[in-house]
């Protein structure tokens, strides 16, 4: 692994889609203490204090290009894993991108296409920040603000290696299981348009979800979903 590590940046993406641009082999990875513009799906900010853990791991990947969906869920599995392996705790995945714990976000992912290259980027609340998380969306960390057993270091590198050895195909039935989901009554949030409620229904192999509303069966490969615990 070729690694890159700042203190602080507007955005690991950002650096990560550049270093991309000037021809950085498969595996570079970029991390950041703190980001000043973390970037968000949906065009959102995505918060980013001191006490995260957030890098960007170039992929050069031979997936075809309409496949290269799988590569979302493949990193939301390959994080679980390792915080599952190293932290003792066991992570939800929330469709498409977020990682919750006990109903709180936890982890956020947001792959990028830059050339033929792909940007995995996670955000993960390692520390809880000494401030608090903004209000908006309930958040939690693994450990308090003075951190855990294990390093942010080594669970970094853990998380790189777990990405980059993922094999995403055969990710997608651990991300079913291991998605929350299937089965809740949600309000999908589309891109353009209304949101609207639904039962979702299943996750299909790419990755997108069936959800059953008024208007009959709709498969979702984008937008979002917020559940009614
Ligand atoms: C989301 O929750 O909408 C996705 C958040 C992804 C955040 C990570 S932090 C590292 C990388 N750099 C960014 O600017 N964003 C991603």
């Amino acid at each position: 692994m070729d690694w890159v590590h700042l203190e602080e940046t507007d955005s690991t993406n950002r650096v990560a889609k550049e270093l991309a641009r000037q021809g950085a082999p498969h595996g570079t990875v970029v991390s950041a203490k703190r980001q000043t513009a973390g970037r968000g799906r949906l065009g959102r900010r995505f918060c980013s204090p001191e006490g995260g853990i957030y890098l960007s791991v170039l992929l050069r990947t031979d997936l075809p290009p309409e496949d290269r969906a799988l590569l979302t869920p493949m990193a939301a599995v390959a994080v679980c894993r390792t915080v599952e392996r190293l932290c003792g705790v066991r992570p939800d995945i929330k469709w498409v991108n977020d990682l919750y714990l006990e109903d709180k976000k936890l982890c956020g992912i947001l792959c990028e296409v830059a050339g033929d290259a792909v940007i995995v980027g996670i955000g993960l609340n390692y520390a809880m920040p000494p401030a608090g998380f903004p209000p908006d969306i309930p958040a939690t960390a693994l450990y308090p603000p003075a951190g855990g057993p294990v390093s942010r270091e080594k669970l970094a590198e853990a998380i790189a290696e777990a990405v980059l050895t993922a094999d995403p195909r055969a990710c997608m039935a651990e991300y079913r299981a291991r998605n929350l989901v299937p089965g809740k009554r949600v309000t999908v949030h589309p891109i353009s348009g209304e949101p609207y409620p639904a039962k979702a229904l299943d996750i299909d192999d790419r990755g997108r979800l069936v959800v059953e509303w008024e208007q009959g069966t709709t498969i979702l490969d984008s937008g979002e979903v917020s559940v009614r615990f």
